[in-house]
């Protein structure tokens, strides 16, 4: 990289500052590219959940803008892993493909290999990582992602290891370059952090407190994101039910002007915590022509007990009580959960509970998940850890129930001809497309990929589990035209 490349400080305002280093970064992919005299190809590799994924965009964004061509082939010259800490499991899949990653960049010094998002706010990590794993060139966490263009700039002109992580923030900075995945469907931040403190997550420690952005700013993005030719968004925040700087543009609020932006035809949201879900959210949801019939509402556990010890806020009685609400609202409703086994101190009655709920609820899909401890979180050091093997027997039970209830919903629209947006060509048979309904289950019919981002109405041939198979109608109407 040449060196004779001016870093002077400049604009202290965001978000310039990160266009000045845009500028700079530009020069140097310019010089490096006439120089291999091919593109500098870069990569991302996203773990975890929807945030993480919105972030990847912004970070390719940037990346973009820069001048590097996006591959997904991980043998290029810049490799970026947005990570996650949720569970050990997503860590110990970083480590295991950093092992990889040094494998080609021994082949191709020139390689930088960069790692940021939820895990990097972990100080064991950082001292693993600079311990084992020294060829990683540039590290740096989820409350300065902003800084990813100076970040990178820096690494590249001085040719040293780039750490930077930040314990904190109050900064949300916008009006970065943004490169989405979909044409026609994108995710928007409404809020970050989280201050719930659920005894076994770790969220709260590796995103920060809670802080929500402006709601003009909300919709202002929307509006722009119509005029782009995007029909579907999805709201995401860690708790969007608790959105809201004041009492007057709370979540409901929010929904209501979002849902006269004209273009949008569809507005889904996530994720939902059952003790802040407001009987004015039901109303919202029940008179929108725009959201989607689908909410994802994480129990965790049904038993009261460790609901309380788990420092969820609600009671199986309350949760319980919610779904009903939601259902007399909205009888043709999707609703999708999350359960955790193995929290400590759980035993074969508590899972029962859970069981119990999954029975009584019917949910159309639960993402099961073993208990992993996260150090620094109040329920590593209770007591009562669950061994492996019980874990994994209420692991195995829980499953089972879950998919029997869940088998009895699928099928329920077959012979129905339902909207639906289309999204790709099916990676399987290239005759076939791939999209979802309004209540999120996937619809595989034959077509051409010209109906990519049209919502058209496939009638519902066959149920295979947790997806459809369809047939476009003669007659069949494009929403979006
Ligand atoms: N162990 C297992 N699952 C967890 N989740 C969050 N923290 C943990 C943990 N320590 C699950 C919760 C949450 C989902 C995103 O991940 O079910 O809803
Ligand atoms: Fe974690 Fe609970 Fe916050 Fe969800 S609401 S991110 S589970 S602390």
């Amino acid at each position: 990289m040449p060196e004779n490349i001016d870093i002077s400080p400049p604009q202290r305002h965001e978000p310039e500052r990160q266009y000045f280093y845009i500028a700079k970064l530009k020069e140097l992919v310019k010089a490096e590219t006439e120089k291999l005299g091919r593109p500098l190809r870069a990569a991302i590799i996203t773990f975890g959940c929807q945030m993480n994924a919105r972030d990847s965009e912004k970070l390719a964004g940037i990346l973009i803008a820069a001048g590097f061509a996006m591959t997904e082939d991980e043998n290029a010259d810049f490799v970026l892993y947005n990570t996650c800490t949720v569970r050990d499991h997503a860590n110990q899949r970083v480590y295991g493909r950093l092992g990889k990653l040094n494998h080609y960049k021994k082949k191709n010094p020139r390689m930088k290999i960069a790692l940021c998002g939820c895990m990097m706010q972990e100080d064991t990590v950082i001292h693993k990582i600079k311990a084992s794993y020294p060829f990683v060139d540039l590290i740096f966490g989820t409350h300065n992602i902003f800084k990813f263009a100076e970040l990178l700039a820096r690494m590249l002109i001085t040719d040293e290891t780039v750490i930077d992580i930040w314990q904190e923030t109050d900064q949300i900075v916008e009006d970065l370059p943004t490169e989405r995945k979909y044409p026609f469907k994108s995710g928007i931040n409404i809020m970050f952090g989280c201050n719930n403190f659920c005894t076994y997550c770790i969220v709260p420690y590796v995103r920060g407190r809670e802080r929500s952005r402006p709601a003009e700013d909300i919709i202002n993005e929307v509006k722009r994101l119509a005029a782009d030719g995007v029909v579907e968004i999805m709201l995401l925040g860690q708790n969007v039910n608790s959105y809201g700087l004041t009492d007057s543009v709370n979540f409901p609020a929010l929904l209501r002007e979002i849902e006269k932006i004209d273009g949008i035809k569809r507005i889904r949201f996530m994720t939902s915590h059952p003790k802040d879900l407001s009987a004015d959210l039901i109303q919202v949801m029940k008179d929108s022509k725009k959201i989607c019939r689908h909410i994802h509402l994480p129990l965790q556990s049904g038993s009261t007990r460790i609901l309380a010890a788990m420092n969820r806020g609600y009671t199986k009685a309350d949760y319980l009580g919610l779904i009903t609400r939601i259902r007399q609202a909205m009888p043709d409703i999707a609703i999708t959960t999350d359960i955790i086994v193995g929290f400590p101190g759980e035993t074969a009655a508590d899972v029962d509970e859970t069981i119990d709920v999954v029975e009584k609820v019917k949910f159309d899909n639960a993402f099961t998940f073993l208990y992993s401890k996260r150090t620094g979180t109040p329920a590593a050091i209770l007591p009562d850890q669950v061994p492996a093997a019980q874990a994994k027997q209420s692991f195995d039970r829980l499953l089972k129930a879950v998919q029997e209830t869940a088998r009895l919903g699928n099928g329920r629209l077959v012979g129905e001809a339902c909207p639906v947006l289309v999204e790709e060509i099916n990676a399987q048979d290239p005759a076939m497309l791939d999209g979802r309904l309004a209540n999120n289950t996937m619809v595989h019919f034959p077509g051409n990929a010209d109906l990519i981002g049209r919502i058209v109405d496939v009638k519902l041939t066959q149920a295979c589990g947790f997806y459809y198979r369809g047939q476009i109608g003669q007659d069949s109407v494009s929403y979006n035209d």
